[in-house]
């Protein structure tokens, strides 16, 4: 069977030059190739890129039976998240664990979690030290991991609390190399970064299993309105309740897909203000402008989208835009290149939130998000968080960029972030003020939840 067309570089030198620069390279290849076109990594084999929108609705509403997104995220992801994750799963099984989860992130039940994320946020900008520069990445992800910490396990401070946030950082770190290098999945007697890989999970599991045993002895799941008091009350269809592995999965899941990705959403959203001087001054003068601020959320996620692609695995001979694809076949849509297509975007390279205020993107032009059954569950918890600590950081700090030039996207595991971590200084503190400060208080930072997260963009269903 005839791939479309591609590269002939080796696999491992496409690998390369795709992890030192994700958007470039994507972008390069469909200008050269066109709508689609394949490629060759270790692990993934060949993959196919699909570059429309009309062929990408085709792929996220195709048969999940023959779309398997579960089987292709478990080759990046399987050995941390395991074979019970939403991410992980296929077909009847994924559905079922997805009705179980939705809940929680619908977009009602994120607006309980403003409080929680404003708080984070006053707690770690108080700590910036003044006139010096930091990174803010490494800030932002202490900030989405507490909040993703609070969300799944309920406000339980405390000493294991403090062990999480030790120990779960290092996955992200260390999985980078994972993806590619099939030769560092050997143990080398405890050397490799595989090795060091595993005993950091295993770290957070004793954490994870630990809580479960807690929860489940205290029996006050009913009380609570935590993630994980949810599930331990969720039922399958037949009846009975979450094992303590699958438990465990969808807890690492939302632990580690739930803090990481936000966290470098923000972190772009900083990188892009602080080098857009007209977008900064109107968003600081207009934060409490709920669209303006959903505007800048949704054009940092088009411009520097955090994930650059998504799999489907096919399980068939699919024929694919055009192409009879082979059973085993990566279908990836390319979210990068639908972001920075001329004919969906006017000047698509420029960081231009407006362009969301009126009337949003077209289908399947605006993507961040994935689409279709595998959509990702946390979009609204995402959006409502980036807006409110993007709104609470700049109520209390004036940033500068050390320099104005671009931070260049690399890839971090599956996520792409700015390549020096988002460098800032903090030139002075602001004061609050303290009506908005006390309508805060009050009840939350008035319609940060209620903005039209959701409603611009059309078609994901
Ligand atoms: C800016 C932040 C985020 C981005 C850019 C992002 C992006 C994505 C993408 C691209 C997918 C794959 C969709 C597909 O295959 O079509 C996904 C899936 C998923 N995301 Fe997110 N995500 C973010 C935040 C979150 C948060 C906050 C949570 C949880 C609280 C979360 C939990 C999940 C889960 C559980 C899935 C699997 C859904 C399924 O397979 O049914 N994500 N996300």
């Amino acid at each position: 069977m005839d791939f479309p067309p591609g590269p002939r570089l080796p696999s491992l030198v496409q690998a390369g030059l795709v992890t030192a620069s994700p958007y470039g390279w994507m972008i390069r290849r469909w200008r050269r190739y066109g709508d689609i076109f394949s490629s060759r990594f270790p692990i993934f084999g060949r993959v196919v890129y699909v570059a429309d929108p009309a062929e990408v609705k085709r792929v996220f509403t195709g048969d999940p039976t023959v779309f398997h997104a579960g089987e292709a995220n478990t080759l990046a992801l399987g050995d941390a998240l395991g074979e019970h994750s939403l991410l992980t799963l296929d077909e009847e099984r994924h559905m079922s664990q997805r009705k179980l989860l939705l809940p929680p992130f619908h977009g009602e039940s994120v607006r309980r979690y403003v409080e929680v994320m404003a708080e984070a946020t006053e707690r770690e900008v108080a700590s910036w030290p003044l006139g010096k520069e930091l990174q803010l990445r490494p800030r932002m992800q202490a900030i989405t991991l507490e909040v993703i910490l609070r969300a799944v396990f309920g406000v339980r401070d405390g000493e294991r609390m403090d062990r999480f946030r030790e120990r779960i950082p290092p996955l992200g770190e260390l999985t980078s190399v994972l993806n590619w290098m099939p030769f560092f999945e050997r143990d080398l007697g405890g050397l490799t970064p595989a090795a060091r890989f595993r005993r950091a999970i295993a770290a957070v599991d004793e954490l994870i299993y630990a809580e479960i045993a807690d929860r489940r002895a205290a029996d006050d799941a009913e009380q609570r309105d935590d993630v994980l008091s949810l599930l331990l009350g969720a039922r399958h269809e037949d009846g009975s309740p979450m094992s303590d592995i699958e438990l465990r999965d969808e807890l690492m899941t939302l632990l580690t897909a739930g803090h990481e990705t936000t966290a470098t959403g923000l972190s772009w959203a900083f990188e892009r203000l602080l080098r857009t001087p007209r977008v900064l001054e109107r968003l600081t003068a207009s934060l409490d402008d709920d669209d303006y601020l959903d505007a800048v959320v949704k054009e940092t996620l088009r411009v520097r989208p955090v994930i650059v692609d998504v799999a489907r695995k096919l399980t068939r001979d699919t024929e694919v835009a055009g192409w009879r694809l082979p059973a085993g076949t990566l279908v990836l849509p390319a979210i990068a290149v639908l972001h920075a297509r001329p004919d969906l975007y006017e000047s698509p390279g420029e960081f231009r939130p407006e362009r969301f205020l009126d009337g949003g993107a077209e289908s399947y032009a605006w993507i961040p998000f994935g689409g279709g059954v595998r959509r990702c569950i946390g979009a609204s918890f995402a959006q409502v968080e980036m807006r409110t600590v993007l709104r609470e950081v700049l109520r209390r700090v004036r940033l500068r960029a050390p320099s104005q030039r671009p931070e260049r996207g690399v890839i971090r595991h599956v996520t792409v972030v700015p390549g020096r971590g988002c460098r800032v200084i903090v030139e002075e503190r602001l004061a609050v003020e303290p009506a908005a400060e006390a309508a805060g208080a009050h009840n939350g930072r008035p319609g940060l939840a209620d903005a039209p997260g959701e409603v611009a963009v059309r078609g994901h269903d």
